[in-house]
């Protein structure tokens, strides 16, 4: 299946770094490229280079209404997003979203057309403790529960062991060819179309350590955060991604 590789940009950028990030962003051919920014620079990236998708970094679970401060699926649609990050690490552990928020999110975005990514993963207090799988495990439920079979299919799953996240220091290429292979042979046991499903893996990747992580099997693209500030490292993810160098 075609890699995916998106830049998680997190709560960076200005109109102006934006623009030099962009600039140095161009497609490769064989690999979908996407970006996720933050919400006020949607209208900015109506424009961008071609072959890049958009995407945002968490949606509403609601479709309208009274809910100061909540940006809806179809708000997104509207400016093109084609992805939307849902259950990210860093907005489950900093502003509580739960397990069933995360699986209403993501049945929000598909319900407009949007691919959610849906972030996975386990600290490392739960990996010490033996318990990777039973903490994947539970987050693919709720999203499993809210979508049912034959749309779990339709999303993405990024594997992002939260130990991973922002530090330097990728997963190791054995624990992230395990745990994937985990997670597809779990989606499959839930009667999930796993073959279909990208998974990403997320958490330090880099311009020198991607094309390590691609060769991993069942590794299916990348979420990259802090390397996705750097246009010439994206674009050399993006080619590991494709097989090149
Ligand atoms: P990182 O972030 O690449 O900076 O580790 C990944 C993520 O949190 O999505």
């Amino acid at each position: 299946m075609t890699r995916l590789v998106a830049g998680n940009w997190k709560m960076n950028g200005s109109l102006a770094a934006n623009r030099d990030l962009l600039d140095g962003l161009m497609a490769v051919p064989g690999v979908e490229m996407a970006v996720c920014v933050p919400y006020p620079y949607l209208a900015q990236l109506l424009e961008r280079p071609a072959g890049v998708a958009l995407g945002a970094q968490d949606v509403s679970e609601f479709e309208a209404g009274a809910y100061t401060g909540e940006v809806s699926a179809g708000m997104l649609a509207e400016f093109g997003c084609r992805y939307v990050i849902v259950g990210h690490s860093e907005r489950r552990a900093l502003f509580g979203e739960d397990d069933a928020v995360v699986g209403r999110k993501a049945r929000a975005a598909l319900a407009h057309g949007l691919v959610p990514i849906v972030c996975v993963g386990e600290t490392l207090a739960e990996r010490d403790e033996g318990r990777v799988m039973a903490v994947i495990g539970r987050q693919l439920a709720a999203v499993l529960d809210a979508l049912g079979v034959a749309a779990m299919a339709q999303v993405v799953v990024a594997y992002e062991p939260v130990w991973a996240i922002g530090i330097g220091r990728s997963a190791s290429v054995e624990q992230v060819g395990e745990v994937h292979a985990a997670i597809r042979s779990w989606l499959a046991g839930q009667g999930v179309a796993a073959a279909a499903v990208r998974l990403l893996y997320g958490g330090s990747m880099k311009a020198d350590n991607a094309a390590a992580l691609f060769a991993v099997p069942d590794v299916d693209g990348g979420l990259v955060g802090g390397a996705s500030l750097v246009a010439a490292d994206f674009m050399v993810i993006s080619r590991a991604a494709g097989g090149g160098v």
